[in-house]
C-alpha cells in the first residue's frame, strides 16, 4: 500500500510510537484519526498533524464507543484502510509486592487495555475493511499491533504486561488466517525499549541500564524507527501473520 492512499486509524496516536506513525502517514500524504484517552495531548497532535488528522477521544476498551468511532472515523477519514493499534499502558507490579498480593484489577486492566483493547479495536476496523475495494492481490486492508519483547522475555514485576503482549502476539497468526480471505492482513510489532513518554517516566538509572543493555545500536529506540517498520509492513504484502521484533538484538534479563 502506498502511504498517500493510508486512511489509517491510529490507537495511542496522541503520544509516543502512535504520534510517530501519525506524522510518518501525514509526511506522506496519508490521512489519520487519532484514537486516545488523553484529551488535551489528542487535540493537540491532532491540531499540529493539520487538516489530514482528526482526534476521537476514544477508551479502546469500550466495544460501543469504539464501533461508534471506528464508523465516525471511516467517514471523516473518507474510508479507513490501515488500523494502528499502540494504545497500551505499562501496568507494572510484583504478583507480591510490599503491599501484599498484586490486586486482581491492577492485573486485569492491563490486559484490558494492551490486549482486549487491541482485539476490540481490531474486529471493530475489520468489520469496515471488509467491504473495502479490492486493491492489489485483493488487499483491503492492513491491521498492525504493538507488542513488546516483553512477550517473550519479561522482567520481574511485568506479569500483567507480558501476559498482556503475549495475547497480542498470540492472537497475531489465526487473526491473519482468518482475515485473509477479506484481504486483510494482521503483523505485530513487539518493540524492544524505544524513547517514549512511556519511558521518559522511569527512574534515570532505569533508562541508563536500559540502553546500556542494548547490543546495537547501544542505545533506546527511536519512535520514527518504529514508523518505519509500520511503513515498511505497509509496503510489502507478502509480509502477514508475523510479529517482528525491533530492539537491537536486546533480550530483557530478569531485573
Ligand atoms: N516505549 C517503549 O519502550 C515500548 C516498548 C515496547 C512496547 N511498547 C508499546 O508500544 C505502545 C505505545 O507505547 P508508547 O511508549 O508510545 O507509550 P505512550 O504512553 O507514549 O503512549 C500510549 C498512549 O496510549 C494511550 N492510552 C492508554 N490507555 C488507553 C485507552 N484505554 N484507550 C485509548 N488510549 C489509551 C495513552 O493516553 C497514550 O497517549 C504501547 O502498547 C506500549 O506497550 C512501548
Amino acid at each position: 500500500m502506498q502511504l498517500n492512499q493510508v486512511k489509517a486509524i491510529i490507537t495511542g496516536g496522541a503520544s509516543g510510537l502512535g504520534h510517530a506513525v501519525a506524522q510518518h502517514f501525514v509526511a506522506h500524504g496519508g490521512k489519520v484519526a487519532l484514537f486516545d484517552v488523553n484529551d488535551d495531548k489528542g487535540q493537540a497532535a491532532a491540531k499540529e498533524l493539520g487538516d489530514a488528522a482528526r482526534f476521537f477521544r476514544t477508551d479502546v476498551t469500550s466495544e460501543d464507543g469504539v464501533v461508534a468511532n471506528v464508523g465516525a472515523a471511516r467517514d471523516a477519514l473518507g474510508g479507513l484502510n490501515v488500523l494502528v493499534n499502540c494504545a497500551g499502558i505499562l501496568g507494572a507490579g510484583r504478583v507480591l509486592g510490599k503491599e501484599g498480593a498484586m490486586p486482581l484489577a491492577n492485573f486485569a486492566s492491563t490486559v484490558m487495555v494492551n490486549l482486549v483493547g487491541s482485539f476490540n479495536v481490531a474486529k471493530a476496523a475489520a468489520a469496515l475493511m471488509q467491504g473495502n475495494e479490492a486493491g492489489e492481490d485483493g488487499e483491503r486492508g492492513v491491521i498492525i499491533n504493538t507488542a513488546s519483547v516483553a512477550a517473550y522475555e519479561g522482567q520481574i514485576g511485568q506479569a500483567a504486561y507480558s501476559a498482556s503482549k503475549g495475547g497480542v502476539v498470540g492472537m497475531t497468526l489465526p487473526m491473519a488466517r482468518e482475515l485473509a480471505r477479506f484481504g486483510i492482513r494482521v503483523v505485530t510489532i513487539a518493540p524492544g525499549i524505544f524513547w517514549t513518554p512511556m519511558v521518559d517516566s522511569m527512574p534515570p538509572q532505569v533508562q541508563e541500564s536500559l540502553s546500556a543493555s542494548i547490543p546495537f545500536p547501544s542505545r533506546l529506540g527511536q519512535p520514527n524507527e518504529y514508523a518505519n517498520t509500520v511503513a515498511f509492513i505497509l509496503g510489502n504484502r507478502y509480509i502477514n501473520g508475523e510479529t517482528i521484533r525491533l530492539d537491537g538484538a536486546v533480550r530483557l534479563q530478569p531485573k
